[in-house]
């Protein structure tokens, strides 16, 4: 016996002595067990808090043996859970809630039927008479959605997902699907299972500090804060007659409150609609033109005026205005854009208009003059400069076209059903949020008249500063969000 035959498929076929053998074998198994330490070592990297904790344990096992382990075990998770109870009981038994609802939603709800609901939507590729299925890899719950985090096996793409989200939602009883990319290979299928934006959502708190990164405006799918940025970007609020875009109007200035007062923040609002929408508030605005074209033209050309001689003053000193009570951060609000831009009979104050919209929405960013617009009709003829808006909401729509107008193509494929909102849920409607490519579900609080008279009488400006109205420092190189941020 001193050789082998050795043959692997149609490529090799060798006779080898029993050294080389022993050799290939050794060389084998050294490289499988290098290959073990080294993924050891690695996990043990990726997950230094677990790793402590192993390594812990084992030396507690080694020095005290089992019963040491158990009082280390008690202490070890009971001191913890004592002092989260004491300090963050609210959020720490949510959290304990989902976990325990994650698991068993997980192995009860999701595993057992997992094969079915994948074959039935046509979420697996068949290969030689083997079958890869989509793999649940993750299930997080919370009260009202449950997160899938699902493995896209190789011949499928995000969008196969996309096509089954309506019957998946169907299929589980969730409300809704929708499908987020989460990294390469993979995606988060969100189903809803009760609809958290149903009720209105009441006036949000008034925020002791203005972050102009993120001024909350209402409420997510997902249960967070809705924020809506204001600083280096312009707002456009589109949606159908009565969709709710004065809630998200009211609400972004309900959240600017405090330094409106303080003289950190001016609006200045333009109402088309002689005041009907926002009059109410004129106490808050540093201008308001509310009755001809002739009004609206002046104001915009002023802050035309304004923003160039700030754009001066900065050029070659900063790349990002930081707003100060003398220098103060500029909001332009116009409710019914349409009507300054398309609707307007004076050809000469119509092109005034254009021009100075044209240059605020250039130029403003930078130098602190923000742009929020409301609009009924996103088409294209109605409004020239819509692509000059980074941000954008969409409320209820019309038609399935404008989804795409207002958010950008693809949106509506990727679930923005802005044209399915009912009637009945004014305010509700859908975002661009940074860095996730598809849109999120919102819904802005709702101020009623007396609300917006409140607020009013409680933050016109003119009160002196305190060391709360003054926001807290950018980070290091920020330059606000990048042009395609909505
Ligand atoms: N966020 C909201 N939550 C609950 N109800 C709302 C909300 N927003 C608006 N509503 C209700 O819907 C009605 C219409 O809303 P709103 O006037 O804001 O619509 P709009 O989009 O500004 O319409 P238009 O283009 O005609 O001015 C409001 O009077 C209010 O009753
Ligand atoms: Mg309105």
């Amino acid at each position: 016996m001193a050789s082998k035959r050795v043959r692997v498929g149609p490529v090799l076929d060798v006779e080898v002595g029993w050294p080389v053998l022993l050799a290939v074998t050794w060389l084998w198994l050294t490289w499988k067990t290098l290959r073990l330490v080294g993924r050891v070592a690695w996990w043990a990297v990726r997950n230094p808090a677990k790793t402590v904790v192993l390594t812990v344990g084992l030396a507690v096992w080694a020095r005290w043996g089992l019963p040491g382990l158990a009082v280390a075990g008690v202490v070890g998770v009971g001191v913890p859970v004592a002092v989260l109870l004491v300090v963050a009981r609210d959020r720490f038994t949510r959290r304990l809630a989902d976990g325990a609802r994650s698991v068993w939603r997980r192995w009860v709800v999701y595993a057992p039927r997992w094969r079915r609901l994948m074959s039935r939507h046509g979420l697996f590729v068949r290969d030689d008479g083997t079958e890869e299925l989509a793999a649940l890899r993750e299930v997080r719950c919370t009260g009202v959605v449950d997160r899938l985090r699902v493995g896209i096996p190789t011949g499928l793409a995000p969008a196969d997902f996309e096509q089954a989200a309506e019957a998946l939602a169907h299929a589980v009883k969730a409300e809704d699907c929708r499908v987020r990319v989460s990294r390469p290979g993979e995606v988060w299928v969100d189903l809803l299972r009760r609809d958290p934006l149903r009720e209105t959502v009441p006036p949000l708190p008034v925020p002791r500090v203005v972050d102009l990164r993120g001024v909350p405006v209402g409420c997510r799918e997902d249960g967070e804060l809705w924020r809506l940025r204001l600083l280096g970007t312009h707002v456009l609020i589109a949606g159908a007659t009565g969709a709710g875009k004065g809630s998200v109007l009211w609400s972004l200035i309900r959240g600017l409150a405090p330094a409106i007062r303080s003289g950190l923040v001016e609006l200045w609002v333009i109402d088309p609609k002689g005041g009907m929408e926002l009059s109410f508030g004129e106490p808050l605005f540093t201008r308001f033109a509310d009755t001809s074209p002739a009004d609206f033209a002046d104001l915009l050309d002023q802050a035309v005026e304004g923003m160039n001689a700030r754009a001066a003053r900065l050029k070659g000193k900063t790349r990002q205005h930081t707003p100060t009570p003398g220098d103060p951060f500029r909001l332009i609000i116009i409710d019914e854009l349409a009507s300054l831009t398309a609707l307007v009979g004076d050809r000469r104050v119509a092109v005034r208009i254009d021009d100075a919209l044209g240059h605020l929405l250039t130029k403003g960013r930078a130098v602190g003059y923000t742009v929020v617009g409301a609009l009924q009709d996103p088409s294209k003829d109605v409004i020239p400069y819509r692509n000059l808006f980074p941000t954008r909401v969409a409320l209820r729509l019309d038609e399935p076209t404008q989804v795409d107008m207002v958010l950008g193509d693809g949106a509506r494929d990727r679930g923005a059903y802005c044209d399915r909102i009912p009637h009945a849920l004014p305010g509700v409607g859908y975002v661009k949020l940074d860095g996730v490519r598809e849109p999120f579900r919102v819904r802005a609080a709702y101020l009623t008249d007396e609300d917006i008279r409140a607020l009013a009488a409680e933050y016109a400006p003119g009160r002196a500063l305190t060391p709360a109205d003054i926001p807290p420092a950018l980070p290091a190189g920020f330059e606000g969000p990048p042009a395609e941020a909505a």
